[in-house]
Parts: C-alpha cells; structure tokens; sequence
C-alpha cells in the first residue's frame, strides 16, 4: 500500500481514534457518504455535505471546497485532520507527529526527519493518492471519448436538453466530461433560512477575515457563516450565497445533495434547478414531464 492511501485510511490520526478520510470518502461511494452533512469525529455534526472526491478529481476543477478557500490539492488534504468537528487533531503539526510515533509508518519516514519535511511528505502523498485513484469511466466519459453507443436514443435527448432548453451545461459543461465551469453560483438552497441575518453575518466575516483552514474550521461549526458560501473568501457582495459548480460525475450515487445536503432526491435536485436557474436568468425553463424524464436518464450516465 502507497503511503498516501495508509493515511487516508488510517483512523488512529483523528481525536477519537475512529475517525479516518475513507470515514467520510467512503471508497466504495464515490469518495463521498450517504449523509446530508458530514459526521465527524465523536460523533459531531459539521454544515456541509461530503463532496464526491471522484468528482472532483475527474473534473480537474481549480479550487477546493464548496466556497472554494483553498486552490491547491496538497492544502484541501491536510486541513480536515484539524477540523473540530471532523479529524479533530489540535493542529496541522500534530499529523506529522503523530504518523513519526507510529512504529508501522518507519518504513516511509527517514529516522530523526524534521516535523515541517515529514508534513509536505504527508501532505504530497495524500494529493497523490487522490490524483491516482483509479476510475471506471462513466457511460458519459465513453461516450465522450467516442463511443457514439455508450449511451442510448433516449439519454442522447436528454443530453441536448441539458445543454439546449435546460441550459445546464452553462455550467456543468460537457466538454472532456468536467461538468463544472470553476466558478461560483447562487443556488437559491436554504437562502430564506439566514435572510435576515445577513447584515450581522457578513459584517461578522468581514471583520474576522479568515481564510485557509481558519475559515474551513469556522464554517464548519457555524451553520449560519456556511451559507455565505465563496463571499467568506472573496468579501465581494457579488458572491453572497455562491457555491462552486459541483461536477455531476455518478451524481446517480452521490444522494443527498446541494452544499448543506438539504435536496433528498435526483428528481428533488432536477426541479429545484429547473425553477432556480429560470429564475436566475429571468426565463422560466419550461420543461415538460416527459422531457424532466429524459433529462435524468441522461443524469444517471455521467
Ligand atoms: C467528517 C467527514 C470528513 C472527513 C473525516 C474528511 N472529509 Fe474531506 N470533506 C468533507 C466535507 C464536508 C467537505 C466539504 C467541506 C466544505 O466545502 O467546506 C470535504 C471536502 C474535501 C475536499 C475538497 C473536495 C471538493 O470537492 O472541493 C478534499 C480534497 C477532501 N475533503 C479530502 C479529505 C482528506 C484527505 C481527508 C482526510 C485527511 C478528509 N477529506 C476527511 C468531509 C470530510
Ligand atoms: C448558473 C450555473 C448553473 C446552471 C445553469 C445549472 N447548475 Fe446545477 N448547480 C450549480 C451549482 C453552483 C450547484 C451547487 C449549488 C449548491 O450546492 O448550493 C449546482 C448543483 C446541482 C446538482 C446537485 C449536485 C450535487 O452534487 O449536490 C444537480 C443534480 C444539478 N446542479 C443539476 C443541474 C441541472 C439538471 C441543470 C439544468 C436544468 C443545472 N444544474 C443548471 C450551477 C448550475
């Protein structure tokens, strides 16, 4: 076994003892789980959903989190081993001494390495692993790369009104498959819950101006500041309420959905788009029964 997968599987680095990434990424559930929000060490409850890490590894996409604060790989892997509510360890340092004290990581670690070089090793190793995972392509990747018959009459009508009448793929882009476009949109999800909390929320993240592991620490332990999605990164008014474009890789398996995990269904997230991104851009989406129907055949290819 390659280092990076070790870690990533290895339960003993976390607060509790119990707590590994493949707790949360499950292996066999696209690197993601089957809850609304992430559960974390001892049992505790963080505000967002688990990102399918598949997706977005497949996608290439350029920043990390559904607010996107971090834009390299080699950071988004070590912050949750500190994160209160998942790894729970008291810092990033205590990772690297933690592995130097356990006799079965010998082999990989030189005697006497210094704490910062055995973290970038640790570090590199997990964004490594995550880079290699290796992927079945999906009947949509087949087709992509040209396999006119990996998908059949009736998704192939779904997969024009996804990119005609649904407009989905000004987003979730078909092209080599990324299904996302790196950037940050409003989603309408659970914007009513904080509406009137919005002047004391964003003056309160304007003021502690945070970023990196100290904004993924905050919002995942203030349900509130989570919904303020990429502003906490950008402080732009613009980005209030935005959230990256999730690639729909195996979205089939990746139930519940949306960044707080609030939307039940495949069918749920379909007429939630449908509505929202009409009214997004002024022009309900009229789409019949029938043509919600094809849409999702199409879904359940990518
Ligand atoms: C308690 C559950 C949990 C554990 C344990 C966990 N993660 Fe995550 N992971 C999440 C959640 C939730 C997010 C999204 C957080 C956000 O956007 O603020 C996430 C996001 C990520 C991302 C960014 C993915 C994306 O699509 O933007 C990476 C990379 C990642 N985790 C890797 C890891 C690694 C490596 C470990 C182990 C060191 C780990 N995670 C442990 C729940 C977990
Ligand atoms: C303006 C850009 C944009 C357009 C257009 C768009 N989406 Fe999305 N989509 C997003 C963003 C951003 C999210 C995440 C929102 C959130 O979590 O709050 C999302 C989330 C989703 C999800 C949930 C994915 C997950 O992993 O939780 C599905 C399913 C989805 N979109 C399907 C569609 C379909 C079908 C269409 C066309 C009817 C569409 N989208 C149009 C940007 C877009």
């Amino acid at each position: 076994m390659a280092l990076g997968q070790k870690i990533f599987l290895d339960p003993r680095l976390s607060a509790d003892g119990k707590t590994s990434c493949a707790s949360c990424h499950i292996p066999g559930s696209a690197f993601g789980d089957a809850k609304p929000v992430a559960i974390g060490h001892d049992g505790l409850a963080g505000t967002r959903n688990t990102p399918s890490l598949t997706a977005t590894i497949a996608s290439g996409r350029t920043t990390f989190f559904w607010d996107g604060r971090r834009d390299k790989l080699e950071d988004a892997v070590m912050d949750p081993f500190s994160n209160p509510v998942e790894m729970g360890l008291h810092d990033r340092a205590a990772v690297a001494s933690k592995v130097a004290s356990l006799s079965d990581y010998s082999k990989w670690i030189a005697s006497g390495e210094p704490t910062e070089k055995l973290d970038q090793q640790i570090s590199a190793a997990l964004a490594a692993y995550l880079r290699g995972l290796p992927m079945t392509p999906t009947r949509f990747e087949r087709f992509t790369r040209g396999e006119a018959n990996a998908i059949d009459e009736r998704e192939k009508l779904g997969m024009r009104l996804f990119a005609g009448k649904g407009q989905c793929g000004t987003c979730h882009k078909l092209p080599d498959a990324r299904l996302t476009d790196d950037l940050f949109h409003r989603s309408g999800v659970s914007m009513d819950d904080i509406a009137l909390a919005l002047p004391a929320l964003t003056q309160s993240v304007l003021d502690r101006n945070l970023s990196g592991n100290a904004l993924g620490d905050r919002v995942a332990t203030h349900a509130n500041e989570a919904q303020l999605g990429h502003f906490a990164v950008s402080h732009r008014v613009a980005d209030l309420e935005t959230f990256a474009t999730p690639s729909l890789r195996e979205v089939r398996l990746t139930a519940p959905y949306m960044h707080d995990g609030s939307v039940r269904t495949l069918d749920d997230a379909v007429d939630r788009e449908v509505y929202y991104r009409g009214l997004d851009t002024g022009y309900p989406i009229g789409l019949t029964a029938q043509e919600r129907a094809d849409l999702k055949a199409f879904l359940e290819t990518l």
